[in-house]
């Protein structure tokens, strides 16, 4: 694909307003405390530059990774149904990424005569510029707004004048906020909804240890691959010098708090330079640096955090071997 010419033809439908900077505007300060903390840890949205996000196109491709192939098949039987009965006029996906999934639901809105306006917010913005003029393809007529933005902070964009409009947010996305995130998010979201709309939530739920642990540790490395971009992307970014063979993937379940945790492990005794920060880290051999946690669900966890935040579910729609769930709700 040309991407330069898909960039200047459709760049006009990027939102970028002063209040959405550059979603990488942060990285200096977030990496700093992050490496200078105990335990280290890095902030996962900065896995998303164009080649994580490649890198994580692949990993939803993995014969390991169940989620997104269990979220389609479960999209595949539901979302017609779905839309006869609810009738949404628009739908606004968070973290849209690639937006393969996302058709599943406008094409029956197409069918039925019902979608009028799209939205996408991610923080990768070359893959807004795909989506967009894909679905500009797909459905000439259809109002497209997306936004380069950063949904772990207040969600800047306005909401729609159709209703009922679907929020959503897919790929067990959400599990990777840590629980109080999820709850501010989710109340972000519940602010922005009218009476009408509603919200459909991916979550994978918990499930036999050895699943979880296989999909997350790849037989191919790609995850591994995936997990140390973040270190290139610093590296890019802010000037450091992590070099990537000094350090190894590590994903866990943590089956007390229903999580994958995911780490980088250094295998020897390092120092690393951040020269945008000014700042050298120490790291010791056998040091992990948490780059991700995968949060895991059941039913009843879903509820109480859709109900902190103001909503409650109306379908709860699981494949046959309950591995992942999609729950659509509304405000209470
Ligand atoms: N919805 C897609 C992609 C999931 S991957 C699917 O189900 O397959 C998570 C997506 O969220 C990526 O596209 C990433 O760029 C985006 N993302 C991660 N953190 C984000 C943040 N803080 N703000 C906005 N988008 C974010
Ligand atoms: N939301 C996805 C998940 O929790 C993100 C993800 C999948 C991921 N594989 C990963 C994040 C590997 C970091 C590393 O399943």
């Amino acid at each position: 694909m040309s991407l330069p010419q898909i960039r200047e033809e459709h760049l006009k439908e990027i939102v970028k307003s002063d209040k959405y900077p550059d979603p990488f505007a942060d990285i200096a300060v977030d990496v700093g405390i992050g490496l200078t903390s105990k335990p280290k840890m890095l902030n996962p949205k900065y896995f998303y530059d164009e080649n994580g996000s490649r890198l994580f196109d692949e990993i939803t491709r993995l014969p390991e990774y169940y989620p997104t192939r269990t979220e389609t098949k479960i999209l595949a039987r539901e979302s017609e149904r779905l839309i006869a009965k609810y009738k949404p006029m628009a739908i606004f996906e968070l973290g849209s990424g690639s937006a393969t999934k996302t058709n599943m639901i406008l094409k029956p809105m197409k069918k039925m005569g019902l979608l009028k306006e799209i939205g996408l917010l991610d923080f990768n913005e070359e893959f807004l510029i795909e989506s967009v003029a894909n679905f500009q393809n797909r459905y000439p007529g259809v109002r497209i707004r997306s936004v380069v933005g950063d949904f772990s902070k207040e969600l800047l964009f306005d909401s729609f004048n159709h209703s009922p409009t679907l929020y959503l947010i897919l790929g067990s996305t959400i599990g990777n906020m840590s629980f109080r995130e999820s709850i501010k998010f989710l109340k972000r979201v519940a602010e922005k909804m009218h009476p009408s709309d509603y919200f459909l939530l991916g979550t994978d739920l918990i499930k036999d240890e050895k699943i979880l642990y296989d999909a997350y540790n790849d037989s191919q490395g790609v995850t591994a691959e995936f997990n140390k971009n973040i270190l290139k992307v610093i590296n890019g970014k802010l000037g450091a010098d992590f070099n990537l063979e000094y350090f190894a993937h590590e994903a866990i379940y943590n089956s007390s708090d229903n999580r994958i945790e995911m780490y980088l492990i250094s295998n020897s005794d390092q120092k690393v330079f951040i020269k945008d920060l000014n700042l050298e880290i120490e790291i010791e051999r056998g040091e992990k640096i948490c780059t991700e946690l995968s949060r895991k669900y059941d039913r009843q966890k879903v509820e109480a955090m859709l109900e902190t935040a103001g909503m409650e579910i109306i379908e709860w729609m699981t494949d046959e071997d309950s591995l992942y769930a999609l729950s659509l709700s509304k405000l209470i």
